[in-house]
């Protein structure tokens, strides 16, 4: 499998706007990879259509966090739909990620360290009092123990985790040059990930929101 350089986040439960998605954008001239999260894969028609699919780059964007034995199982439940990744909490436990790891067969298992919408207040609301980055960083060196196969963790981090985790560095948190982060907290453009050493990049609302191929042509643009 070749490495998508970029995830589209497929956030939505209509079938039909995932189809306008995958057709606007299949023929790029870089690999496409096309994210399934909470919202369309609890949808009615969200895991028949995954299922369907052929010939695509899959992420099903679980964000398990649970106890080893769920977080195996959960794994085994959707083995049929053949998603090239699958994302697990980091914060599940080393246990859990090893659980996860031994069943995830040739499905790349993705630890998603701290969620790019937290900042350090939101880190100190829930009660944790180490900052962003000593937790990323503590994060990537499980994530290696564990023998996955990518982290997620947002732009500002990347420089961090290459320092203790040497494959696959998948960042959400990107906005178009010029946009709101919306709720988001730790974001970058496009161009600033790749810069900063990321593999690939998760990008939804600033395509999938308004005019989707003038979005995209924005994209290209951004990525030149
Ligand atoms: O619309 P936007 O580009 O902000 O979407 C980002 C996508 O990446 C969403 O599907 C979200 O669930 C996912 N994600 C994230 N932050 C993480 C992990 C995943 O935003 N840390």
């Amino acid at each position: 499998m070749t490495k998508p350089k970029v995830f589209i986040a497929c956030d939505t439960t209509s079938s039909k706007k995932i189809e306008r998605i995958i057709k606007e954008s299949q023929n790029l001239k870089f690999n496409i990879g096309y994210k399934f999260g909470l919202e369309f894969l609890n949808s009615k028609n969200g895991r028949k259509f995954v299922s369907r699919l052929k010939n695509k780059i899959t992420f099903g964007d679980y964000k398990l966090a649970d106890i080893p034995n769920t977080c195996a199982s959960a794994i085994k439940a959707v083995k049929d739909l053949r998603f090239n990744y699958i994302t697990i909490h980091i914060s599940s436990g080393l246990k859990a990620l090893k659980a996860a790891k031994k069943v995830s067969g040739s499905t790349k298992l993705i630890g998603v360290t701290i969620l790019t919408s937290l900042d350090n207040k939101s880190l100190k609301e829930i009660g944790f009092d180490k900052n962003v980055k000593k937790l990323v960083l503590n994060q990537a060196r499980l994530a290696a123990k564990a023998k996955l196969d990518a982290v997620v963790c947002s732009p500002l981090e990347i420089k961090i985790v290459k320092r203790v985790f040497k494959k696959e560095i998948i960042t959400p948190g990107i906005r178009l040059s010029g946009e709101k982060r919306g709720d988001q907290k730790r974001v970058m453009t496009p161009k600033q990930a790749f810069k900063n050493g990321a593999t690939s990049i998760v990008i939804g609302r600033s395509l999938t929101e308004g005019n989707l191929s003038k979005n995209i042509q924005k994209l290209i643009k951004e990525l030149k």
